[in-house]
């Protein structure tokens, strides 16, 4: 097939804009649309359709016991999804009240934005969208185009991140191209994303919540909230690798395969280096025995790296990182370096999210792994 590039900016009357126009047109026809959110690119189908959403795994040659996430506009959009009703089965939290005020107040924080809430799944969403589970990943995306895309299609949009299976997310429509050209309908491209990692996923038929993949709500907040309604997240939870969920014990499906420890991994291998001293240690090393080798660094380790190249500048803030993580491992990879070094970050904040998409790049590495888990809070 033949995939439609439609370019797309700004946000007056987006609904009209013949680029949406054409989108919704094609998601209610069944078919496959990526778009941006201010996370990620999102492969979207009509959640609704059973065989619509069957094709985003095919695309993407994704593993059926990998539920996707539901993208909504509107928070009435919720109900229709979600059961809030029965819950006795499905959830661990005392009574139906706990769960309607954590929805409540999270959704009141932190939506439209990068937050994702794992609920019990209503009747009307075919269980394809959660691989089987009783639950259901809903997202509200602070984005004009994602927004204005579900609304003018008129159906509840599920969509993973635009990439090849395990491979890492993409931030810009061409990255979408790189991976799923010919293999979808049509891409929306509203230029580059803002935040630049994906949504954090907080399951909230666990008690406590729990977050399952870190992400562009900092973990700090979301604490925040819970604190004042009585609850905590489990403690020793930050580290990725340490504490790897394992699969509910009636189904198949992985609650969160965002916590297999080898995804959003770049071709080339990529180590974390404790200090920009360790890593100007491994790039002589690496180079003396004729390896060709990338640099992710920071602004202020421009100086430090002067004259090694390639090299990919991350910006200054942990939000810079975050944004150009994806676009930095992509372009060292299309160099065609053999590996890629970044120093470590602390887990505060967004650094915990790009600490966790580190850990799993880099997982393919021993060395780098046992580094990771030698890590004390
Ligand atoms: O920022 C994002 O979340 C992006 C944009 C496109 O919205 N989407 C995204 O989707 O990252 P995906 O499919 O790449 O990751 C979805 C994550 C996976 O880790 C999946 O396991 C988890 O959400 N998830 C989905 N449904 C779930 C469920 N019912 N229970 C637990 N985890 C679920
Ligand atoms: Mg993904």
């Amino acid at each position: 097939m033949r995939t439609e590039r439609w370019q797309i900016e700004g946000d007056a009357s987006l609904e009209e804009h013949p680029a949406i126009v054409r989108a919704a047109q094609v998601i209610r026809a069944g078919g496959l649309v990526a778009f941006p959110t201010e996370t990620v690119y999102g492969l979207g189908a009509n959640a609704l359709d059973a065989r619509a959403v069957a094709k985003i795994y095919e695309a993407k040659q994704r593993p059926l016991n990998d539920p996707l996430i539901v993208h909504i506009a509107d928070l009435a959009d919720l109900a229709d999804l979600t059961d809030l009703t029965d819950l006795a089965d499905l959830t661990d939290l005392a009574d139906l009240t706990d769960l309607a005020d954590l929805t409540q107040e999270l959704t009141r924080t932190f939506w439209p934005g990068p937050l994702t809430l794992v609920l019990p799944r209503g009747p009307r969403v075919p269980p394809i969208i959660s691989a089987g589970l009783d639950t259901i990943a809903v997202r509200m995306p602070d984005h004009p185009v994602a927004q204005a895309l579900i609304r003018a299609s008129g159906v509840p949009i599920a969509a993973p991140s635009a990439n090849r299976f395990g491979h890492v997310s993409p931030t810009t429509a061409q990255h979408v191209l790189d991976d799923l050209d010919g293999r979808i309908d049509l891409v929306l491209d509203g230029g580059p994303t803002h935040i630049g990692v994906e949504s954090t996923v907080l399951d909230l038929t666990a008690d406590p919540p729990r977050i399952l993949r870190p992400g562009g709500t900092t973990r700090e907040r979301i604490e925040a909230v819970l604190t004042q309604l009585g609850k905590r997240l489990p403690i020793g939870d930050r580290h990725p690798i340490l504490n790897p969920r394992s699969p509910t014990p009636q189904s198949s499906a992985l609650p969160s395969p965002g916590m297999l420890p080898s995804h959003y991994a770049p071709q080339a291998e990529l180590i974390i280096c404790r200090d920009i001293g360790e890593m100007l240690a491994r790039h002589s090393a690496l180079a003396g025995r004729h390896k060709k080798v990338g640099l992710l660094i920071l602004e202020n380790q421009r100086a430090a790296c002067e004259n090694l190249y390639p090299q990919f500048v991350l910006g200054n803030t942990m939000n810079d990182v975050a944004r150009n993580l994806y676009a930095g491992l992509r372009a060292l990879d299309s160099a065609g370096v053999d590996v890629i070094l970044v120093t470590d970050v602390p887990r505060e904040g967004l650094g915990e999210a790009i600490a966790d998409r580190l850990v799993r790049a880099a997982t393919n590495n021993k060395m780098e792994r046992e580094h990771a888990l030698n890590w004390q809070p």
